[in-house]
């Protein structure tokens, strides 16, 4: 029951009637037995920075979780960055501290880190070939090379958004083997694919299937469908699949305990 004592926590958006993780993170705070409660706040980009001035005011605020379109504009509003926040300048998650100062991370990248090993595809060691140059793409790229992925090469449409995420991942980690390059998963030990292609049943394939060798996982981020075409293609060729529903399992968990 939602009390005086009960702590608040929110997520901002613009859309906001699509957001799946107040189901999500109250279910986890009853699965935990805590007393808090997460509510979704419809905030349009023109009013973001009032409604974030009056967040660090609210006591019984614990944090708020970030999503489209504010996570690089609420990354700069925020007084301290976690190590993936400052490499991708975005946030998905905030702390509100007790003197009201507010504390970001994002977690996009290590939910999905952390969904891959609890599959039983850790990327240490891997080589790796990101399909998409993203935001989402920018964080899994991230956690990726600070999992110690051993090779990482970025595909895109867009070359140039490709190219800046491996320039600001040189700077985080001025010795990882990190480039722009082509769909090729030929010398691949993994493929994840961080586009939005295969969210409608009319998008071409990401990568040219054909040249999937079995041994190389495919991973997903895209969580609807489940079966992306890409992953039913993997699947017919022997690949082991991953499906983009782990990374949010893992993430609420980050996120959440981020914020308690
Ligand atoms: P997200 O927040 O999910 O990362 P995004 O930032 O809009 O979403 O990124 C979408 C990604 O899918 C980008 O890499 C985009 O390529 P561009 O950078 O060239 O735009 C990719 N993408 C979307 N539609 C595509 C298409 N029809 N063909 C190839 N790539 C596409």
């Amino acid at each position: 029951m939602i009390t005086g004592n009960t702590r608040l926590f929110a997520i901002i958006a613009d859309p906001i009637a699509q957001v799946r993780t107040p189901q999500v993170l109250n279910a986890y705070f009853q699965s935990q037995d805590l007393d808090a409660v997460l509510v979704p706040v419809h905030v349009p980009a023109e009013g973001l920075a009032e409604v974030i001035a009056g967040f660090r005011r609210m006591k019984n605020l614990g944090g708020f979780i970030v999503t489209v379109p504010h996570k690089i504009q609420v990354a700069a509003l925020c007084d301290e960055l976690g190590p993936a926040a400052r490499a991708t300048g975005s946030v998905n998650t905030v702390r509100r501290e007790a003197d009201g100062r507010l504390a970001g991370d994002m977690f996009d990248g290590a939910g999905f880190v952390q969904g891959l090993r609890t599959q039983g595809h850790d990327p240490a060691g891997k080589r790796l070939l990101l399909l998409g140059a993203g935001g989402a793409a920018g964080a899994i790229a991230f956690s990726l090379v600070e999992a110690g992925a051993a090779r990482l090469v970025i595909a895109n449409r867009t070359l140039a958004k490709a190219q800046a995420i491996v320039q600001r991942l040189r700077q985080a980690f001025p010795h990882a083997d990190v480039r722009a390059g082509t769909a090729d998963p030929r010398e691949c030990d993994m493929v994840v694919n961080a586009t939005t292609l295969g969210m409608r049943a009319e998008d071409p394939l990401p990568l040219d299937a054909e040249l999937l060798r079995p041994e190389t996982v495919v991973a997903e981020i895209i969580m609807k469908p489940e079966l992306t075409p890409l992953l039913a293609e993997a699947h017919k060729r022997g690949c082991p699949i991953h499906y983009g529903r782990h990374m949010l399992d893992e993430q609420v968990r980050l996120m959440a305990r981020f914020m308690l």
